[in-house]
């Protein structure tokens, strides 16, 4: 305990660490403090602070109850308030905070929601582990050191994604993901809810999306990405509407906004063997029992694919309330296509031919995306795409998501366009963690440590950064069957992502990391009930 002290007092175990701390001498004592709010915060605001006043009362006895204040700010700013104070400036940017810590008082100020629930976090990271146990009063030590506190995020778009098609992620399994983000600042839920091998969203003008393609008749055996004989058991689920609106909120409480895939035009057995006439060839088939890349992709030549996406893509646009869906666009073979009498009519109409070193059939997926993305602009909404949507031809006001590498990024940035990075070099958490022959994972090895160096603006001018909306990992579950599987993978990469999604390029500190990762957030992680890789 002793050498936590110490640790806590030289530097703050904060993970992704403030842009700006300054430590000064003293503490302030957490036990027994009591609580003051503004008297017109907000009710969302209140319960998120009476959290962390039950959390502190379960430890250290105090009681939980918070009093509320009018002209807070006047005098807490005059020292004329005791404890941890609650209060608004709208000089504050948007989601960060400042923690303002004495020996009489600990002042949170923010401007929105989201920086109180940043602040939240900031605050239980300076305070024992123990304040994440849910029993026992633990031995920490409650007090905060002296200091002041200036944080706000450096990017926007803070993400991390959930394959939940290869394999289904129940609805406590999905809050549990979401909240362990929300403790480290992440505020983007990429929710990947289609693909070849399930449909997972209930769709209610085509219930056969769930009630066929929500199930496969068995599993790929072994770590096979083609060929794979099935384990011939059942498999599956989905999630209704309702469990849909469920984890919106409870997201959106967490300060996190979801990000539904509908992956199109390829990547959609699921679809096609629920309605079979969504294929150039209307052929029955199956859910898929394998991994890798499906040739069955939508028939772009019917216009009742685009009858059945519109169906699909409308319902999304009125269950989630936020700006952006996730067309997918990824990998999506034109074997079909080229041999589809349907497809090369719609190619002739079009009059599209080979040119830029694209085949007229990449135009064809570029006529389906605009299609979509005119579609959902009527419905308000934007769409973001893997970074294969760029090529041929791009209708401004789509969003790339560069996951080949960061070049797709760089090329939307330069050209204009708004860029996420999620290059797998750097953000496949599916990927091994060290080169250990037992360890879990394909492709290279990715261990917290190289997901930390990760630098998204690399390569480009000031002008072209702005650009870059942000940095998101991806957890792709082809070989991921178990939660405790999953959080294995997640962690601790996702602490690592945090720093390069938060944090300003100086404030980044691999030793700093590794030191709080090691003498904190493992033990944090350990009271909340997360399985984690564990450090060499
Ligand atoms: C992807 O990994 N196919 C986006
Ligand atoms: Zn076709």
């Amino acid at each position: 305990m002793k050498l936590l002290s110490i640790l806590l007092a030289a530097v703050l175990p904060i993970i992704p660490y403030p842009q700006e701390v300054t430590l000064n001498k003293g503490f302030f004592n957490a036990k027994g403090a009591s609580f003051t709010c503004e008297e017109n915060i907000s009710q969302e605001e209140y319960n998120k602070i009476t959290l962390l006043a039950h959390e502190l009362s379960a430890h250290t006895e105090r009681s939980s109850s918070i009093a509320k204040t009018i002209m807070l700010k006047e005098s807490a700013q005059k020292g004329a308030v005791k404890g941890f104070i609650f209060y608004k400036d709208s000089s504050i940017p948007a989601e960060g905070y400042r923690i303002t810590v004495s020996p009489k008082s600990a002042q949170i100020v923010t401007s929105d929601y989201k920086g109180l629930l940043n602040a939240l976090s900031t605050i239980r990271q300076m305070l024992p582990p123990e304040i994440y146990s849910s029993t026992g009063k633990g031995e920490g030590r409650w007090a905060i050191p002296c200091c002041e506190i200036n944080d706000y995020p450096r990017f926007a778009w803070r993400g991390m994604h959930l394959d939940c098609s290869r394999h289904f992620w129940s609805v406590e399994e999905v809050k549990k993901y979401l909240d362990i983000m929300s403790m480290y600042k992440l505020n983007r839920f990429h929710w990947h809810l289609t693909d070849d091998q399930g449909w997972r969203i209930e769709i209610k003008k085509y219930p056969l999306l769930t009630e066929i393609g929500g199930f496969r008749s068995g599993t790929a055996i072994g770590k096979n990405w083609q060929n794979a004989k099935s384990d011939g058991i059942r498999y599956g689920g989905f999630y209704t509407q309702e469990q849909v609106r469920d984890i919106i909120s409870y997201a959106a409480e967490l300060g996190i906004e979801v990000v539904p895939e509908i992956d199109l035009p390829g990547h959609m057995l699921a679809a096609i063997a629920s309605y079979p006439e969504l294929s150039c060839t209307s052929e029955k088939q199956e859910v898929w029992t394998q991994w890798g890349i499906s040739e069955h992709v939508l028939c772009a030549g019917k216009e009742t694919t685009f009858t059945f996406l519109e169906g699909v893509l409308g319902e999304l646009a009125e269950l989630f309330p936020y700006e952006y869906i996730h067309i997918g666009g990824d990998e999506c073979p034109k074997t079909e296509w080229e041999k589809c009498p349907l497809c090369q009519a719609k190619i002739a109409e079009l009059g599209l031919t080979d040119k830029n070193g694209f085949k007229k059939e990449q135009y064809l997926q570029t006529y389906v995306t605009a299609r979509v993305q005119k579609f959902l602009a009527s419905k308000g909404k934007k769409i973001i795409g893997w970074d294969e949507i760029m090529e041929g031809t791009l209708e401004e006001g789509a969003t790339i998501m560069s996951w080949r590498g960061t070049k797709g990024g760089i090329e939307a940035a330069q050209k204009g366009f708004k860029a996420i990075m999620t290059p797998y070099t750097y953000c496949y958490f599916d990927y091994r963690q060290s080169n250990k022959k037992d360890e879990p994972g394909v492709g290279n090895v990715l261990g917290y440590d190289a997901v930390y160096k990760f630098n998204p603006v690399e390569g480009l001018n000031e002008t072209q950064a702005a650009n870059i909306l942000g940095v998101q990992a991806n957890l792709w579950t082809e070989f991921i069957r178990t939660n405790e599987h999953l959080e294995f993978m997640l962690l601790p990469r996702l602490q690592a992502l945090s720093e390069v999604q938060w944090c300003n390029p100086e404030n980044k500190n691999l030793g700093r990391f590794k030191t709080s990762l090691k003498e904190y957030h493992l033990k944090a992680l350990d009271f909340l009930g997360y399985n984690y890789r564990p450090l060499d």
